[in-house]
């Protein structure tokens, strides 16, 4: 349960800083929305992942880069879209003024730019230096850019959805829902590769869940997970047989969404425990992803067979 003050002051994270990068990632919601019909083609370079990066990806990365990095308390930021961490004035972690170091994925599910199927922003806070365990994230939250802009964010005290609007030259940001949980009783799943690519224990797990929920996927990790966290079930992005890592990246996309889907009740894991204890080595590392409710998520531990 949040705390019941917090929700009276409009659910806010309690850190000044975790709040005002939140401030800021809403700040420039309403730009990158309005500037995604015009970059909706690939800029012709890849990125640290070998992805073809859209027009879109580099306007979203500078524009959040810009106003994370601004924020005071911020010492280094990292990103989908570039090679290495930014130094952003503070030294990660130093004691006294303990900057925190944050990842983003500035444009997640950018291959639906051209389908005009939901994308959205992941935010992961970090109380250390990148690449950084999940157990170091202080707060962790993404933007949907779905037929409503909204805003999730999660801290130690829970997680609260926002509705995030243009209003004059600035955004209103108005809580909807001060305590964000996974329902008990699970009803949609979601999984990304292909199927002949999946690993036989996988497949013979997904033909469970196919005959007991429904198919929902987007193939943008923040419209399935908000999906899971609305009507509850399972996302996975699996280990594939091509790539036993999976596809999805630890720092900026599955430590942020386990951080939120663990504190919305839910539970994560790489295969063989919570996402949030995998070793961080690299900044742009990958790892498989499962989240969801926790007795799902306990199933696919049983299922697969992950070192
Ligand atoms: P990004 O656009 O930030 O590179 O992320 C795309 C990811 C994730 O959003 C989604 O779950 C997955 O790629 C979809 O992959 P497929 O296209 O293979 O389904
Ligand atoms: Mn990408
Ligand atoms: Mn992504
Ligand atoms: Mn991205």
């Amino acid at each position: 349960m949040t705390d019941p003050d917090r929700a009276t002051d409009g659910g806010r994270p309690a850190d000044p800083t975790v709040d005002a990068v939140f401030d800021a990632v809403a700040a420039t919601a309403p730009e990158i929305r309005a500037a995604l019909p015009g970059r909706r083609v690939e800029s012709g370079t890849e990125n640290e992942s070998g992805e073809s990066v859209m027009a879109g990806d580099l306007y979203a990365d500078e524009l959040l880069g810009d106003a994370i990095t601004a924020v005071d308390g911020v010492g280094s930021f990292v990103s989908e879209e570039r090679e290495t961490a930014v130094d952003a004035g503070g030294a990660v972690g130093s004691g006294a003024d303990e900057a925190y170091a944050v990842a983003i994925d500035p444009l997640d599910g950018s291959s639906n730019l051209r389908s005009n199927n939901a994308m959205g922003t992941v935010v992961g806070v970090y109380d250390a230096p990148l690449p950084a365990s999940g157990r170091d994230l202080v707060a962790a939250g993404y933007v949907l850019y779905g037929p409503i802009t909204t805003m999730v964010v999660a801290d130690e005290t829970g997680v609260r959805e926002e509705v995030v609007t243009a209003d004059g030259d600035g955004v209103d940001r108005s809580v909807v829902e001060a305590d964000l949980t996974l329902p008990e009783t699970p009803t949609v799943y979601g999984f990304g590769g292909r199927v002949p690519d999946w690993p036989a224990d996988f497949r013979a797990y997904a033909r469970s869940i196919e005959d007991e929920l429904k198919l929902r996927y987007g193939g943008a990790m923040v419209g399935d997970v908000n999906q899971v966290l609305t009507y509850g079930g399972v996302f996975a992005y699996p280990a594939l047989r091509s790539a036993p890592e999976g596809k999805l990246r630890l720092q900026f996309e599955a430590n942020p969404i386990a951080y939120i889907v663990e504190r919305a009740g839910g539970a994560s894991s790489d295969g063989a425990g919570s996402i949030l204890d995998v070793e961080p080595e690299a900044v742009h590392q990958r790892t498989p992803v499962y989240v969801g409710n926790e007795g799902l998520i306990e199933r696919l531990e049983a299922a697969v067979d992950a070192d």
